[in-house]
């Protein structure tokens, strides 16, 4: 007790009352929020999730962080269960929509920027066909650019950037820059690694 006591007042010493409460604020409603998950988390959320959850569980590690407006789908049918895991540390930018009919999964430290769409699933198919779904994979490390979208049955290695403004449809190899749409490599294997991803715990090998 003493020690989160101590650990509180050097937080507010070092970034001010104000941004002190707005964050205890934000990891109060992060961890509400996470009443809702399979299990209960540590989380920061900014502002407004909204959760649209049926016949599906969702995930989130302790610090993980939702910006205001974040929307997580996570729908799957009575007999098959859709599943979507955020990893420790990964961050989700304001507006982004993370659409689950199957399997969504996210690393640890990634980073998905605002106004971005990760889907594993279509929902309207054209005839009488079923509707199409494949896992989506995001390994750790990962910085998703803004507005970008991450289509069904995307695997993106770790450490991997994908540019602002991507249609991400193919598999992205780990430590490669991919851009455009559709996305295609712009720089493979030279170990990009942004500097915001460097986290005190991850130790960058080239
Ligand atoms: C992809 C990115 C990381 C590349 O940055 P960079 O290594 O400095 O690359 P450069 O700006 O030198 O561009 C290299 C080439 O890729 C192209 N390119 C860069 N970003 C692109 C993008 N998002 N879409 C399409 N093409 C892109 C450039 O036009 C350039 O093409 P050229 O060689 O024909 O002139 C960067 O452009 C980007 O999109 N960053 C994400 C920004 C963002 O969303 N930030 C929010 C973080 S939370």
């Amino acid at each position: 007790m003493k020690n989160w006591a101590g650990f509180y007042f050097q937080k507010i010493s070092q970034m001010g009352l104000r941004r002190a409460l707005r964050q205890t604020w934000g990891y109060a409603r992060g961890t509400l929020l996470s009443l809702h998950f399979k299990k209960p988390a540590f989380i920061l959320a900014w502002g407004k999730v909204r959760i649209w959850q049926e016949h599906g569980t969702i995930e989130a590690a302790d610090l993980v962080r939702f910006y205001p407006d974040v929307r997580l789908s996570c729908v799957g049918a009575p007999d098959k269960t859709a599943r979507l895991q955020i990893g420790k540390s990964s961050s989700i930018g304001d507006r982004t929509e993370i659409h689950a009919g199957a399997e969504v999964r996210i690393g640890e430290r990634v980073m998905i920027s605002w106004d971005c769409v990760i889907m594993d699933r279509e929902y309207h198919v054209s005839g009488a066909a079923p509707e199409k779904m494949k896992p989506v994979v995001i390994e750790n490390d990962v910085l998703i650019g803004c507005h970008s979208i991450i289509l069904k049955g995307v695997h993106i290695g770790e450490h991997a950037v994908v540019g602002a403004g991507s249609v991400v449809t193919k598999d992205v190899a780990p430590y490669s820059v991919v851009a455009g749409n559709p996305a295609h490599c712009l720089k493979g294997n030279d170990a990009f690694v942004p500097e915001p991803m460097i986290h005190k715990s991850t130790r960058i090998v080239k």
